[in-house]
């Protein structure tokens, strides 16, 4: 069986050995979540980019560009960052280059020595799942947390995605133990109990209820989203595994 570890935060990743490894960045609330939504409707590639100006660099080049702080939209940009700005193909074969206050930085920090990088979200949790249990690799699960905090969201997909690997992964790893048992204890009641996190209260405060749900939504599309040369692309994993809902997913 291959290994999975958790790394609750970008602030910790250093002291996590990368190499090799193919790395699932997760930002659920709400930049990996929004991707996947982007990609799963039409946009041709995603740019995650660490800072703002260079971000804003890439209009000249015909990018559509998309900046979030702080839950904000960036000044100046065409898009923020919520799901919903994606769906119906609104941005159809378009390329978009992106910045989030969490989300583009974890990316950034697991590139070095990563064998591959995928972005996570409960959206595509299945069949991330199936893509992982194919590849013979240890993953590493990178959760971009808030601000180099630990968040619970990102720590939850984190149990998710472990509970969704029993018969391909195992684990040593003190995160993923404690994840694993956090979500064993919270999947009947995830979405209350997420509407709790402090990045929900955050959205809550900005009116952006309908983005929290949409995030909190399992299995609604069926491609991963994978950095190639530094963009995001979607692919689609062939399977014979059937899609599980959470109720379904017993402990191991
Ligand atoms: C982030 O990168 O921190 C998040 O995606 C923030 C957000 O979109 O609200």
């Amino acid at each position: 069986m291959r290994q999975i570890e958790v790394c609750l935060s970008p602030d910790l990743i250093h002291l996590y050995d990368v190499k090799d490894k193919i790395v699932v960045v997760v930002d659920i609330f709400r930049a990996t979540s929004t991707m996947i939504t982007a990609l799963a409707n039409g946009v041709k590639a995603i740019t995650p980019v660490a800072d703002l100006e260079t971000c804003r660099a890439f209009q000249h080049q015909g990018f559509v560009i998309a900046g979030e702080r702080n839950g904000l939209p960036a000044e100046g940009f065409e898009l923020g960052n919520s799901p919903l700005s994606y769906v119906n193909q609104a941005y159809q074969g378009r390329e978009i280059a992106v910045t989030t206050t969490n989300g583009t930085l974890a990316i950034e920090k697991s590139k070095p020595g990563s064998a591959e990088i995928l972005i996570g979200a409960f959206l595509n949790l299945q069949v991330t799942a199936n893509y992982l249990a194919q590849r013979d690799c240890d993953v590493l699960i990178h959760c971009a947390g808030w601000k180099g905090r630990f968040n619970l969201e990102d720590s939850l997909y984190a149990g998710a995605l472990i509970t969704a690997l029993p018969t391909s992964h195992t684990f040593n790893c003190d995160g993923a133990l404690a994840m694993e048992a956090l979500y064993q204890a919270h999947k009947d009641d995830l979405s209350a109990f997420l509407h709790k996190a402090s990045h929900a209260k955050r959205l809550q405060n900005h009116n952006i209820e309908a983005d929290i749900d949409f995030c909190l939504t399992f299995n609604k599309f069926n491609i991963i989203g994978k950095l190639v040369n530094d963009k995001l692309i979607a692919q689609t994993v062939s399977t014979e595994q059937t899609i599980l809902e959470p109720s379904s997913i017993t402990s191991r």
